[in-house]
Formats: structure tokens, sequence, C-alpha cells
């Protein structure tokens, strides 16, 4: 690329911003500060500043109030700096307390309460702007339904004011031209209009939209920039909210789908942005597949599962209703229904877990199987070994800490085996079923540890049986056994 040219672009891409958030929201009638509310996994809020970051802005202040530590707390992390607004005195004022005077250049000021908007947009508004050469212009979109927004009023097609719908006359309220909150706006000519702002005006606010008016009267032509009915989409309620979040499941999945993922029912399927799936793979209705994810290709993920920060290999199948948390499985693994793998766990390549497992922090190696009714925490499973049906690793002890179990490879555990942990078992051993092994089992060995069974002949005749003949059995069978054992 030419230098010049290069040169061009990022003058061009070279501005600052300025995000209102200190709002409560209250007609949210939520105790979360209106902008931490989640889209589709997200703080709206984070959408924006992802957004932000995205299209190359300079650096991102953002005016905080309402939840102000809250707010904090996830702006800070990605980058923005934030602006104590201690009263709410409306969108102009919240501007004045980003501090504007120590900014230059293109300044962008937006809600925080848009999160349908992506770099983008931002990117070509930013352009337009800079193309158009003018001091100040406002982002508006044509709607059919303009509700509660500022209306765009035009004289001779010239942009005159933003009327806010509160302050409206019937005829401007029938205009379908609608402000959506965004602004471009050279520094400077921003700190000459803010400190004319005045609150004459329904709500006793100090509206940021009576910069238009302002501008005007001083002689500027205001610039419109036309943009879709998505990036004014700004959410004031919970159904604006609800509305918001199906959007951007609707718009992860069209993408997933155009890249080769299959996907059964498009409207009742939720991934959030971040995720990534291989072409080929199925993924059935009534999915919520969470932020930090990665599903490989040419897997089945049948219906109602529900994972975070997991990794799937390829070719990988997951029966309905499972629940992952921060774990890997690897290929050909087949998973469900109604397994739960919690934090740490990571299952071997043709692994089998099967229906009412539980496991935490476990190292299901290669071609391993538990089939059924099983909790694992804290253990180390070898390659090939069977757990079988009811087995437990009791890994938390009295004192309050947890303990390992480790498992070698092609180990058959009966059904209904306890391990009290710390334990080893060597490879190749045999676990009789109903054990409660407290002891490590060398390789190749057989464990048993339950008691023997009583076999008393004819006794359903017996009218009665006296507690000492009971016990005198007992007596005989556990002296049997120690012979024996
Ligand atoms: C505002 C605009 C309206 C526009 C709409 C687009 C004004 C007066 N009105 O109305 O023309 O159509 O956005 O969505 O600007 N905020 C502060 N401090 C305050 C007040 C608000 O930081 O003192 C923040 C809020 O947290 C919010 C944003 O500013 O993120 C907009 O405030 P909100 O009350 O939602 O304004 P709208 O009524 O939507
Ligand atoms: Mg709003």
């Amino acid at each position: 690329m030419p230098v010049v040219k290069l040169l061009i672009m990022s003058i061009t891409e070279d501005f600052s911003t300025i995000v209102l958030a200190a709002g409560k929201g209250t007609r949210m009638k939520s105790p979360l500060p209106k902008v931490l509310h989640p889209v589709a996994g997200w703080p709206m809020i984070s959408r924006s500043i992802h957004a932000l970051n995205e299209a190359g802005t300079n650096n991102i202040r953002v005016v905080v109030g309402h939840g102000e530590l809250l707010v904090r707390q996830v702006i800070e992390p990605l980058g923005a700096s934030a602006f104590l607004q201690v009263e709410q005195l409306g969108t102009g004022h919240a501007v004045q307390c980003a501090e504007p005077h120590s900014l230059q250049g293109t300044v962008l000021i937006m809600n925080g309460d848009h999160p349908l908007i992506e770099a983008e947009d931002i990117k070509f508004l930013i352009k337009e702007f800079v193309n158009s050469q003018k001091k100040l212009a406002v982002v508006t979109a044509k709607v059919k339904k303009p509700g509660n927004f500022g209306r765009i009023v035009r004289h001779h097609n010239q942009l005159k004011a933003i009327v806010e719908a509160k302050d409206a006359s019937h005829d401007t309220l029938k205009i379908n031209e609608i402000n959506t909150g965004m602004y471009l706006i050279e520094a400077e000519f921003l700190n000459q209009l803010l400190p004319q702002l005045k609150n004459n005006n329904s709500q006793k606010e100090f509206y940021l939209t009576d910069i238009i008016s302002l501008a005007v009267e001083a002689g500027e032509q205001v610039g419109t920039l036309l943009t879709s009915a998505y990036v004014a989409f700004g959410v004031n309620s919970q159904l604006e909210l609800a509305t918001a979040t199906k959007y951007v499941y609707r718009r992860k999945v069209k993408k997933l789908m155009e890249s080769g993922v299959v996907i059964l029912d498009p409207k009742n399927t939720y991934i959030e942005d971040d995720v990534i799936i291989g072409s080929g793979t199925i993924i059935y209705p009534g999915n919520f597949i969470r932020s930090g994810t990665k599903i490989g290709e040419m897997c089945i993920i049948e219906p109602h599962c529900f994972m975070y920060k997991t990794q799937i290999a390829n070719s990988v199948h997951i029966k309905s209703h499972c629940y992952f948390e921060e774990v890997k499985i690897s290929s050909k693994a087949s998973i469900g229904p109604f397994a739960r793998l919690r934090t740490g766990t990571k299952i071997g390549k043709d692994a089998k877990v099967g229906n009412f497992v539980e496991m935490k922090m476990v190292d299901f190696k290669n071609g391993a199987k538990a089939s059924h009714l099983t909790y694992l925490g804290d253990a180390v499973i070898g390659e090939q070994t069977n757990i079988g049906c009811g087995t437990i690793t009791c890994n938390y002890a009295v004192d309050k800490k947890k303990y390992v179990t480790k498992i070698g490879k092609d180990v058959f555990v009966g059904s209904d085996t306890q391990f009290v942990a710390p334990i080893e078992i060597g490879d190749g051993a045999i676990i009789a079923s109903g054990s409660t092994i407290t002891k490590n089992v060398p390789a190749g060995a057989l464990a048993v540890a339950r008691s023997r069974q009583i076999i008393k002949e004819n006794y359903q005749h017996r009218s009665h049986t006296t507690k000492e003949e009971i016990e005198e059995t007992e007596k005989s069978s556990d002296s049997k056994a120690e012979i024996e054992g």
C-alpha cells in the first residue's frame, strides 16, 4: 500500500470516544446498572467497548455514576477509563464530566445502551464524518416505530434540532427519523458548545441533543449520517433487552451456518459471540454454548446441553442434557446423556462417559469408560480402564481436604465400588464389585473388600430366629473369611 494512502487511513481512523453510562436505567426496574445487563452473555457496555477497540479508537472514556464500582470492574480491564458523574443531570452534563477539554481531534460520543453496534459500523461512520469535513454530525436512523427516541427535525432538508419525544409536539412525534444518541464532533467545537447547554426542558436535564440547535445558531451546518435500525436499537426496558439478546444470538448462528455448521433450529440455539465451531458439526435445538467454547468438526451435539469454556475436538458425540464447565474432550469421545463434567476434567480420545456420571478434576485417559451413575473427583483414570456402575471416589476427607485417586490402565472396577482417597490402583488390577477400597492395590491384583454372603438353608420355614442365633452365624462366617483371606 502506498505510504500516502496509509497515512490518510491512519488520520481518518484517529478518534477518541466518550461512552455515556452513568444513568440508572429506571425503566429496567432492576437493581443491576442498566449497562451491565447481559446481552447474549456479555454485559451490554462491554459489547460497545469491544467494538470500539476493534474499530481502533485512541481512548475510551466511560461516564459512570449508578453502580460506579460494578461498571468500573467491567470496563477498566477492557482498557477504558471511568469518569464519574456524581449526579445524573442529563446526557449533556455527562459529556462535561468526561473532561473533554483534554481531548483533541474527532470525538465519537455514544450511549452505553446500544449493544448491537459492531466495529464495522463505527469504522464506516468515522470515515463518512471525516470525508464530510463537517464539525458535527448526528448519526440517525429511519425506523417504523420511533417511540421514545429523539426526533430529527429538518428545515429544507437541513438538520435544525433534535427534539426529545417528551418535549415534542404531536406533529414532531410523527417524524420517523430518529437520533441514535451517537455524535461525531471536533473536540474544539464540542468544548465551545457544552457550556451553552441549559436545562429548560420537561426533564430539567442538560440534554446533549441541544448541541445541534446551538451549532445551527452558531451558523454551522450539522451533518447527519444514516445508519441501520440495529445500530439505532437502544435498550431501555427488559423487553428491549430480550429483543437485543435474541438478535445477537440469531446473528451468531447465521454466521456459523454460513461457515458450514449444521444448526437444526436457529431460533432455539444460543451460542455466544466468541464460540468457534467447526464445519460439519450438527447442533440440535436447545443448546446453550457459552463464551470460551471451541467445538471441532463433525461433532454431534444433541439437544439441551450447556457448555462454558469447553474445548471439544473433532468427531465427538455429545448426547442430550449434558453440562460442561471448563473441560477438554478429545476426539471420538462419547459423552452423556445427562453427564456433568466440571472444571479441570480432561476426557481422552475414544473415551466413553455415560448417563448420570459426574466428574471434577479428572484426567480420564484414552479409551476409558464410565458408563453409568458414577462420581469421579480428583482422579486419574488410566487408558482402557472400565469404571463400573455406581463407582465413587471419596475425595473429600474429614480434614476438609481433597485427596487423589490414581487408577492405572486396563483396570476393571466392578460396580458399586468406593475408592477412599488418597489411593493408587496398579495397571490391570481387578476390583470386585461392592468393594470399599482403602488400601493401594498392586498391578494385576484382585481386590475384594466387602463382607461375605451368608446362606441359611430352609430359612423361610423357621418360625423364629433368635438374636443369639444370628450373632453365632455371623461369627462363624467372619472366622471362615479370615482363614480364607
Ligand atoms: C437519548 C437521547 C435521545 C436518543 C436516545 C437514543 C438525550 C437527551 N436523548 O435518550 O435523543 O434518541 O438516547 O438511545 O440525550 N446518561 C448519563 N448521565 C445522565 C443521563 C444519561 O450517563 O445524566 C447515559 C445513560 O446511562 C445512557 C445514555 O446516557 O447510557 C442515554 O440515556 P437515556 O436515559 O437512556 O436516554 P434516552 O432517553 O434513551
Ligand atoms: Mg436510552
